[in-house]
């Protein structure tokens, strides 16, 4: 497996059915060309994923929007045009040529142009849509840095563009805007609020087990070392185990034997530095994780959302 950064040897890959992992400025991702099924198949085999589970098709600009989905309200507009590039996926309608192995065999589309040079310089110079789930094995934390990426899949995927560490740090925020309401089927660092901002009107949350995705299931985004959610006044309490303590607020531990990672209390770092942080603790081997609860703010939504999915 190659780290790399030419981009027309990565056109090259994809054009020929293969797959190329990609940096984004949320997490990097495991692409294939969104027209070619045989390509698309090789996604799900090297993730170990589930077939029904559907694909976000990245693109490189606004005028590719309609090219994938049809029925574009103003609203989904108006969205994409706020917030793209950008991490922001917007559910629509799909366009009849959209293959089944990007819908999961539904009627809708995943679709976003990513806000990172190397995948914008990637999807201008391949000029079509490149679908591209998180580039980790199924039900894993997404790698937000090329090394991860290669950790996490090894041999498997032969082509790897060097893009740093992603800056969001955690997934986008997914919005199914097919309907007369917004839902977020996933929060993101794009709050609600930011949407509900932009179109004057409220959305809804995802209702359970709904739509199909996958960082819906309860266990989801989620390290090898068990991994409990703990208030700070129980984190205090703990005394002397041989684990991983994730805090942000600014407490003492008198705890010898725990390994403390202070993150930040900005929420912005805080998602920045997640990911990194649980695939190094767990190459640790620590009996356990416990991470502090985090502030029932929205700012922290997505991040909340994640520590739930990779302690259940
Ligand atoms: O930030 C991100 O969104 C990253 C980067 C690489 O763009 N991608 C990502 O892809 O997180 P993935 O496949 O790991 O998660 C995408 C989620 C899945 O849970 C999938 O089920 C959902 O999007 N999804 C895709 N198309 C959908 C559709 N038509 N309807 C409902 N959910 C959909
Ligand atoms: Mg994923």
């Amino acid at each position: 497996m190659i780290i790399q950064n030419n981009i027309p040897k990565a056109v090259e890959i994809l054009t020929q059915g293969n797959l190329v992992a990609f940096p984004t400025e949320t997490v990097y991702g495991l692409g294939a060309d969104a027209r070619n099924p045989d390509a698309l198949r090789k996604i799900f085999l090297v993730k170990e994923r589930p077939m029904d589970h559907p694909l976000i098709v990245h693109i490189g600009d606004l005028t590719q929007l309609s090219k994938w989905a049809v029925e574009i309200s103003d609203a989904a507009w108006l969205l994409a045009k706020t917030f793209w590039p950008g991490p922001l996926t917007l559910i629509l309608k799909k366009a009849p040529h959209v293959s089944d192995w990007v819908t999961g065999n539904q009627q809708t589309i995943g679709l976003r142009i990513p806000n990172h040079p190397v995948a914008l310089a990637l999807l201008h110079a391949f000029g079509s849509g490149l679908a591209a789930p998180s580039a980790n094995k199924f039900g894993r934390i997404s790698p937000t840095t090329a090394q991860a990426v290669r950790e996490e899949l090894g041999e498997a995927v032969t082509y790897i563009l060097e893009g740093g560490a992603c800056e969001v740090g955690v997934e986008s925020t997914i919005v199914d805007v097919t309907g007369d309401t917004p839902i977020i089927l996933r929060p993101g660092m794009i709050s609600a609020k930011q949407i509900v901002g932009i179109l004057k009107k409220p959305t809804q949350p995802a209702k359970k087990n709904a739509p199909r995705v996958s960082g819906s299931l309860e266990s989801h985004y989620a390290p090898h070392t068990p991994t409990r959610l703990m208030t700070t006044e129980k984190i205090i309490t703990v005394k002397d185990l041989p684990v991983a303590i994730l805090i942000h607020s600014q407490i003492m531990l008198e705890n010898k034997k725990a390994h403390i990672v202070d993150m930040s209390n900005d929420p912005k770092q805080y998602a920045h530095d997640l990911y990194k942080t649980l695939r190094d603790l767990d190459k640790q081997h620590f009996e356990e994780i416990i991470i502090e609860t985090v502030p029932e703010d929205p700012e922290w939504d997505a991040i909340r959302d994640r520590l739930i999915r990779a302690s259940s």
